[in-house]
């Protein structure tokens, strides 16, 4: 029997702006994602990665298409029900971190798990240092951003998008701004949550090195899929 993908997406178009100006950015983009695979999404700059994986993480509509999620068609979903698909099925991981400045690394990690998930504040700490210390951040649970590096505070970002164990981890460029060491931490992470735990992952990136430790690559030019391959 077939396994069901996690992640299905049916002919998908996006375009932005009208009339004159109407620039259609992806252009009929069908692909399916199987649980446990680790995709790499690479392609020239303005190419539409962004848009897809925006889209492919119900984060922004499609103009034409439908996306399924876990079994969900998420045109169907209002609202509510898009937020708590997003909230506890889904992590997203940006180039840049967004982590909250007036609060310290353990307690970025562990607020998710506390508003989303109704986990006990004390538990949500506890879960946070555990994650921490693997991205070799154990000792700095009580910094606050500000007082991290920028691959660090990445590392903590991920441990944020990591830690109520989403089915599904997005990420854009993770790595982008980061010095080789955290960025091959950032790698190692996400490789072995995707082992250890089979959850899917995509990530959209122009490294050469992560990519091809990935186990697909689908390349985009203009708006379009100019290859998906599987490696290995
Ligand atoms: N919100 C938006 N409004 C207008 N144009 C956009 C918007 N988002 C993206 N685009 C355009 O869509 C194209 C693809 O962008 P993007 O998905 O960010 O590409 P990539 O991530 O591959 O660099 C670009 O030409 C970009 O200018
Ligand atoms: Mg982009």
């Amino acid at each position: 029997m077939a396994i069901e993908p996690i992640l299905r997406a049916r002919d998908l178009w996006k375009s932005f702006g009208q009339g004159d100006l109407l620039t259609e950015v992806i252009r009929g983009i069908s692909v399916s994602f199987q649980p446990g695979e680790f995709t790499a999404i690479v392609g020239p700059s303005g190419s539409g990665k962004s848009t897809l994986l925006y889209m492919l993480g119900a984060l922004e509509r499609p103009t034409g298409g439908s996306i399924t999620i876990a079994g969900e068609e998420i045109a169907d979903l209002g609202d509510v029900a898009l937020a708590r698909l997003r909230n506890r099925t889904l992590g997203f991981i940006f180039q840049f971190h967004f982590l909250l400045a007036e609060f310290s690394a353990r307690e970025n990690v562990a607020m998710p798990l506390v508003i989303h998930g109704g986990v006990p504040m004390a538990d949500a700490l506890a879960r946070a240092d555990a994650l921490l210390a693997r991205v070799e951040l154990g000792d700095k649970l009580r910094s606050r951003p500000g007082q991290l590096s920028g691959g660090q505070a990445q590392r903590v970002a991920v441990a944020r998008a990591l830690i109520a164990d989403p089915r599904i981890v997005f990420c854009d460029e993770p790595t982008g701004s980061l010095d080789t060491h955290s960025a091959e931490q950032v790698y190692r992470l996400l490789r072995d949550l995707n082992q250890e735990r089979g959850q899917t992952i995509i990530v959209v990136t122009h490294e050469r090195s992560f990519a091809d430790r990935c186990d697909r690559i689908i390349r985009l030019v203009d708006g379009m899929i100019e290859s998906d391959v599987w490696q290995k």
